[in-house]
């Protein structure tokens, strides 16, 4: 497959490459190259032509809640801890009814399709039926992603509380009915958060992680009544992401922290040495009034960062929107720390929101040869002055001010996708 058009895609954090009016070859689903013209062996072949349009990487969502897309924009007056119990708790509870789950997401699926987003990294619910269907639909829609049913078996209510051995059960039969289904969606192993976990369900997790070659996701360091609670439950261990350590689910396999609002030098640390990445989510940590991540430090002590949209503390799907956040959070944090760490600007954001969660998944996000061909095809409707722009400033609109109807074309692993 030949395409045409105007490339953007970011090779490293901070930098930059436009490829005006250019050529991607796809093999496969693989980037062969990029080419400014075509050589003989390429021409009078068929070229999809895009003419004036971008074309970036698709959106990468490092941390969402699939079963809270019904919540966006309620319920956020509280802070983490309470505005589980009042709001989060009960809407999850209803996905024990499958039909009703199933209703639910498939208006997930429609609604990343529809903003951009090409592989998410999802939390479900406890129930495993019902999270298995989650996988079904992306699979189904041509998307790709992560999806994993969520481990409780402490301090959660009733409505959504499992023993430690069923939750090990149900983990490990989602686990073996997922693994292999589909090339695009995968499984994850999910302990909600320590509170909600005890110490054997943690230790269970991380033997069904490796014995099914999973990766594992959680949260971390979000909130500080959150972080307080953690170290009264676990005296012995030196910080938040310490628990997750001792009970090999910090980068034994591959693994995802959200948040890291307030995660300190040495927790840092630890995420760097066992190359742990962080979700970055912003727009949820300003809703439940978190904090601002210290994103400039985690980055420079070499941890790995994407963003999350984290619906729905964070209350909208797009993550062009959530890259607009994060610039703003890095900029409030730069004047609090009397403006040493500097802010994220526009181009790391970009490369956050693409190639750097893309890693987690592999080759993923961005249009260098050997990469998945993850793109988007974006026409900038809002433009008046389209000529007098440069790319770089079409895409800068893009993200600030763009539609979703801005995206007129989507593609996974080299494949069209269209309206699921
Ligand atoms: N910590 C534990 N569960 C959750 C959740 O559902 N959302 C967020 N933002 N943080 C959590
Ligand atoms: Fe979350």
């Amino acid at each position: 497959m030949i395409i045409k058009g105007n490339f953007i895609f970011t090779p490293s954090f901070g930098q930059l490459t436009v490829l005006e009016n250019s050529y991607i070859i796809i093999e496969g689903q693989w980037v062969k190259g990029t080419y400014a013209e075509l050589s003989e062996e390429f021409t009078g072949l068929p070229v999809i032509d895009y003419g004036d349009d971008l074309i970036i990487p698709g959106f990468v969502d490092l941390h969402s809640h699939a079963p809270q897309f019904v919540n966006r924009g309620l319920g956020l007056d509280l802070e983490l801890l309470p505005w589980l119990e009042k709001y989060t708790f009960s809407a999850e509870a209803k996905f024990k009814d499958l039909a009703y789950a199933e209703a639910v997401y498939k208006a997930v699926v429609v609604e990343l399709w529809r903003w951009g987003t090409t592989r998410a990294v999802l939390f479900g619910t406890i129930h495993k039926e019902a999270t298995a269907k989650l996988l079904e639909l992306l699979a189904r829609a041509g998307l790709g992603g992560y999806v994993g049913k969520v481990n409780m078996d402490r301090n959660s209510p009733l409505a959504l509380i499992e023993t430690t051995k069923q939750s090990l059960a149900d983990t490990e039969e989602f686990l073996q009915d997922t693994v292999s289904r589909y090339a695009l969606v995968k499984p994850i192993v999910t302990p909600r958060f320590v509170p909600s976990c005890t110490p054997e369900l943690m230790a269970g997790l991380a033997y069904l992680a490796k014995k099914y070659q999973v990766p594992v996701q959680s949260h971390l360091s979000e909130n500080t009544a959150e972080i307080t609670w953690v170290r009264e439950l676990h005296r012995k261990c030196q910080n938040y992401g310490d628990v997750y350590n001792q009970f090999e689910l910090f980068g034994q396999q591959p693994t995802i922290m959200a948040h890291c609002v307030h995660s300190d030098a040495a927790e840092i640390e630890l995420m760097a040495k066992n190359n742990v990445y962080v979700a970055h989510c912003p727009s949820s940590n300003a809703n439940l009034s978190s904090g601002i991540a210290p994103i400039r430090r985690i980055i420079q002590q070499g941890v790995s960062v994407g963003l999350g949209s984290d619906v729905a503390g964070g209350h909208q799907v797009s993550i062009a929107q959530v890259m607009v956040a994060t610039v703003q959070a890095s900029k409030l944090k730069w004047l609090e720390t009397q403006k040493t760490d500097d802010f994220i600007n526009m181009r790391e954001a970009f490369y956050l929101a693409t190639k750097g969660g893309g890693s987690f998944f592999g080759k993923i996000g961005s249009f260098e040869a050997g990469y998945e061909f993850d793109a988007l095809v974006i026409h900038n409707h809002h433009v008046v002055d389209r000529n007098q722009r440069s790319l770089e400033e079409r895409l800068h609109q893009f993200i600030y001010i763009g539609e979703d109807r801005d995206i007129v074309a989507r593609y996974v692993a080299g494949k069209k996708v269209d309206h699921p």
